[in-house]
């Protein structure tokens, strides 16, 4: 089915200016941008967006990462997109990440690993529209 899913281009990519590579990994995926934007998230933002990590040890550190420079937010498009995307991010330690996949190309470590995808269909629809009014995602 034809579904969405939330990415964000995280502050360490954004930084070494791979937001275009990053893309153009994703529409060769045949996922399409339905909504993109550019923002910086603030405390309470990041905090609230990872909140079901709030108890992890690792949760401070990952909100300054996340609000230390830009992020790129965007809905993403496709047949299976939610699976689709996770497949093209591979996993979330680049160590661990496939051949071919953006983590393995781009990312530096578990925590600046350059990209966030949605978990699950249900999850996307959260996320999107934490971030995304109806009006601005054009199919
Ligand atoms: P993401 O897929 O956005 O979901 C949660 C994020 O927390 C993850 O990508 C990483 O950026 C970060 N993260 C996950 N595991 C760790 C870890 N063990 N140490 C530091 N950061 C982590």
């Amino acid at each position: 089915a034809v579904e969405r899913t939330l990415s964000i281009i995280k502050p360490d990519a954004t930084a070494r200016n791979l937001t275009g590579k990053i893309n153009a990994y994703l529409e060769d995926a045949d996922l399409r941008f339905v909504a993109q934007k550019r923002v910086r998230l603030t405390r309470e933002q990041a905090e609230t967006f990872y909140g079901v990590h709030k108890e992890r040890s690792f949760f401070n550190e990952l909100v300054e990462y996340m609000t230390s420079g830009p992020v790129v937010v965007q809905v993403l498009e496709g047949e299976n997109a939610v699976a689709k995307n996770r497949e093209v991010m591979g996993a979330t330690n680049p160590a661990n990440a496939d051949e071919g996949t953006i983590r393995k190309d781009f990312a530096l470590n578990v925590q600046e690993n350059s990209v966030h995808g949605s978990d699950s269909a249900e999850n996307a629809a959260i996320e999107i529209a934490y971030f995304f009014a109806g009006t601005e995602i054009v199919g």
